[in-house]
């Protein structure tokens, strides 16, 4: 276990087994069709990769990366986006990807935008679900953990930009972060 981190929540097995799981539900629902896989970058990036290898139906592969205005700030109510897709989502069945939903700010703004554009459906799969955070009106419509609001680390996620290399979830010690 890294030296930053107090425990681990969810080891690689954990993970590896619950993504599949979660993975062949979803793919379930799409065999006759061919959807847009939006990964919202970047915490998203290692679970997007495990959770599409699960998938057999055709899907194509799309990106984004969006940012809110930070906890307390005075959010514009929309959203930042920071890198958009490259494909249009018109008329497309689109899965959002996501390695953790906590206010729901991201996610509620993001479902809107691509029906705003003109997609057929929208989705929601995350990774995490931090159920005691919630400030917006919006669920995944499959999620693969439910957690507490604990500082979670690895499998994508960063602190500061670090640890998103490792291939458990942990949480990281208050010392890291507090200092
Ligand atoms: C995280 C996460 C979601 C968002 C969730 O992204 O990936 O996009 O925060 O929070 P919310 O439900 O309160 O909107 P972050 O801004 O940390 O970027 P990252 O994915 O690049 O780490």
């Amino acid at each position: 276990m890294h030296k930053d981190c107090e425990r681990i929540m969810l080891t690689e097995e954990a993970l590896c087994a619950r993504v599949e799981e979660v993975a062949k539900e979803v793919d379930v629902r799409y065999a006759e069709k061919r959807p847009l896989v939006v990964g919202i970058l970047k915490g998203s990036i290692i679970f997007y990769a495990d959770f599409i290898r699960h998938l057999s139906c055709p899907v194509e592969l799309d990106f984004m990366a969006v940012s809110s205005y930070g906890s307390g700030a005075v959010s514009s109510g929309k959203l930042n986006i920071k890198k958009d897709l490259d494909k249009s989502v018109a008329g497309r069945d689109v899965i959002i990807v996501e390695d953790i939903i906590d206010s729901g700010f991201t996610l509620a703004n993001l479902k809107a935008l691509l029906y705003d554009r003109g997609a057929n459906s929208v989705i929601i799969v995350t990774l995490l679900n931090k159920k005691e955070r919630r400030e917006y009106d919006i669920e995944p419509d499959y999620n693969c953990f439910d957690i507490e609001n604990e500082f979670v680390i690895g499998y994508g996620l960063d602190y500061d930009e670090r640890y998103r290399n490792l291939p458990y979830i942990g949480i990281l010690k208050r010392e890291v972060y507090e200092k």
